[in-house]
């Protein structure tokens, strides 16, 4: 099978793990499912981007992408928070201390995975690896990648961000 025509929406690495994916199963459509669940493991959810990505590389239409994505539960939709906090719980990244990372989530924020802050400020996720296992334990706010924290750096830096926000 030839290769896509479809360039991946960033460069952002973990793009690189999806198109992996995908051609280990020759850019079939019928491993659409496959697909979505290597940028759901990578990413913690589906967006826009993600979706369209994975049509045209796998020369799908676009609303029978959507289709599948929504259909299936164990698909999560981009969550409605204003920010996404992904925590990476891969084996490296617990390991290294995700578990540490969720209580200070769950404790400063209120929140579990597939939550969002009654605000809507901020949606908490996990992911299964996010192809960054040197840094870990990873976490991704929005798309802004950060490594070996620990949960006191993880509440410095959500702090800073949030009240960037608030500003
Ligand atoms: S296990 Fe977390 S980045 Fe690989």
């Amino acid at each position: 099978m030839t290769a896509p025509h479809a360039a991946p929406p960033g460069t952002d690495k973990r793009w690189k793990i999806v198109e992996a994916a995908m051609r280990r199963h020759g850019y079939r459509r019928d491993a659409l499912i496959e697909a979505l669940h290597s940028v759901q493991e990578t990413f913690g959810y589906l967006d826009d981007d993600s979706l369209r990505f994975v049509a045209s590389a796998l020369r799908l239409p676009l609303s029978a992408v959507y289709g599948v994505a929504t259909f299936y539960h164990f698909f999560t939709l981009k969550p409605p928070g204003r920010h996404t906090c992904v925590v990476c719980t891969g084996t490296a990244c617990h390991i290294k201390g995700a578990p540490e990372l969720l209580a200070l989530l769950e404790r400063e924020y209120g929140l579990k995975p597939g939550e969002t802050t009654p605000g809507g400020e901020l949606s908490l996720l996990t992911a299964r690896c996010v192809g960054s296992c040197g840094l870990a334990p990873v976490v991704v706010f929005d798309r802004e990648l950060a490594g070996k924290l620990s949960a006191e750096d993880l509440r410095r830096w959500l702090e800073r961000r949030l009240a960037h926000d608030a500003r």
